[in-house]
């Protein structure tokens, strides 16, 4: 449930963290946040106003050839609640009819994901950018989608819907029109393969192409971020340039347009600014990464650590009072995009003791990205974190388990796997879940999603059973209280070398 808050516009400082939100009071009922991005606040009893659902195919190790996971945003709103879903399921759709054709030997399999960014929330107004990616070899194909609904008259904008007119719209495509060519001019003149010529030819050949993709067509509009400064407009891959440029992000001043948008919707300009500051909380160049001591000395007696990958979801909140009510603490590797979607429950997570670290960005395969992404996909993921918890972010479990030389090398954190995977995504029976995550051993570490209502059913019944056979339930922190861990190195238990 929604617990209700009513306050008024206030600014809180945690620590050197400016967190900025802002509430208002509405109807004597109710109280809706009227800024748009998931609040803030100082509070663990908040929860967060829009949640992450999210469909797994394939688990979290490299034994699956074919992989899927989609989330899709669960709001108060039930109109907009089966849009998005609709629209995952289409996409789990496709993939269940691509991996129809990956054959027993292929070596390639297919990957396919969704994640999506709360870009407004507001009373009038609530707007999602969904990124939907795939991948059927070595590389991955993304593709962007922004979602605006009117909440008042319950429907899903069109993006002509938020001009004042056709005609607004029009100008404001017109505008786009001009800054792709600028912007598409700037990508090839940094081509240094290109002669003058070559760049001059390449450009005049766009020019028709570019006219047809940033037209006032509904359909040429399909993803257009507003922020502050800028407006966004991203364009998929061979709409308004060859594949193999990939997608095109254009952006133009927000200040040369705000007039052409409907009054109602005039709140996707006050978009609240990110904490820029906390981007550099130290960091210091180390080899390895110190773990403070504990009151439980896993030497002395039989610890096991409980390891829930892929959430913040609609799920883990529960999960939490389950943990709270047995008074064990575990480690979530979270995903850095649903962590924006739900900092309330991040900070929930830290404020009652567990561990929270990193578990990418998106859940991408990082081995099949370039060195560039898998350091975005791990900086920006701890950033997200580190800027509700205010503390260091020191443990890293890439999606699937999936590394290479590189990617231990450029991770600067230690890499921690797992001892017991219950295969929770295969099996939703919580019997069978617990039964599988009951075989830990001493210094185990047990591999679980809380996304999965299932798992988190199984989760009593395991921390009886376990707690009766003496084991102690500890967080990552505990269970390496004291040691040394060498950053890029991998750890699948308590054993350290
Ligand atoms: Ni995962």
């Amino acid at each position: 449930m929604q617990k209700k808050v009513s306050m008024k516009k206030s600014i809180l400082i945690i620590s050197s963290i400016a967190l900025f939100f802002a509430c208002k009071q509405t109807s004597k009922n109710e109280t809706k946040p009227t800024h748009n991005i998931p609040v803030v606040t100082h509070s663990s009893q908040m929860v967060d106003d829009i949640q992450v659902n999210t469909i797994q195919i394939g688990g979290d190790s490299t034994k699956e050839k074919n992989n899927f996971q989609a989330s899709y945003p669960q709001t108060k709103h039930e109109f907009i609640n089966a849009i998005e879903k609709q629209d995952a399921l289409k996409l789990q759709q496709e993939f269940e009819e691509e991996i129809k054709k990956v054959t027993k030997d292929a070596v390639a399999g297919v990957t396919f994901g969704k994640h999506f960014e709360v870009l407004e929330n507001s009373k009038n107004l609530i707007g999602f950018l969904n990124e939907t990616y795939r991948s059927f070899g070595n590389t991955f194909s993304d593709e962007y989608q922004t979602n605006y609904y009117d909440v008042t008259n319950k429907k899903l904008l069109t993006i002509n819907n938020l001009f004042t007119s056709e005609k607004a719209f029009s100008t404001f495509a017109s505008k786009i029109t001009l800054a792709t060519k600028e912007t598409l001019k700037k990508i090839i003149e940094k081509d240094a393969s290109l002669t003058q010529t070559d760049k001059q030819n390449m450009l005049n050949s766009l020019v028709e192409q570019i006219n047809n993709g940033t037209a006032a067509a509904v359909k040429n509009y399909n993803a257009v971020v507003f922020k502050p400064e800028v407006v966004e407009v991203i364009f998929n891959k061979y709409q308004v340039a060859p594949g193999s440029m990939g997608s095109i992000k254009v952006q133009i001043a927000s200040k040369d347009i705000t007039e052409l948008l409907k009054e109602e919707y005039q709140t996707l300009f006050r978009l609240e600014k990110k904490p820029e500051e906390v981007k550099n909380l130290p960091k210091k160049e180390t080899t390895t990464t110190q773990i403070p001591t504990s009151d439980v000395n896993c030497d002395e007696v039989p610890c096991v650590a409980l390891t829930f990958d892929d959430g913040p979801s609609v799920h883990t909140n529960r999960l939490l009072d389950i943990l709270k009510e047995e008074e064990v603490k575990a480690t979530f590797f979270v995903l850095g995009k649903s962590s924006k979607v739900q900092p309330n429950t991040i900070l929930r997570q830290q404020k009652e003791g567990h561990v929270v670290a990193n578990h990418s960005w998106n859940h991408k395969d990082l081995r099949k990205l370039s060195t560039n992404e898998v350091v975005e996909q791990i900086n920006n993921t701890n950033q997200a974190i580190e800027e509700v918890t205010n503390t260091k972010v020191k443990y890293l479990r890439p999606p699937y388990g999936a590394f290479n030389t590189e990617i231990k090398s450029v991770s600067k954190m230690p890499i921690i796997l797992w001892t017991i995977d219950p295969l929770d995504w295969k099996d939703r029976n919580a019997e069978t879940v617990a039964e599988r995550m009951m075989k830990a051993k001493a210094n185990g570490i047990i591999l679980a999603h809380d996304i999965h209502k299932s798992t988190v059913d199984a989760v009593p019944n395991v921390i009886k059973t376990l707690k009766e056979k003496g084991f102690y339930f500890v967080s990552l922190d505990e269970l390496y209280a004291g040691k040394k861990l060498e950053n890029g190195k991998v750890y699948n238990s308590r054993k350290t070398n």
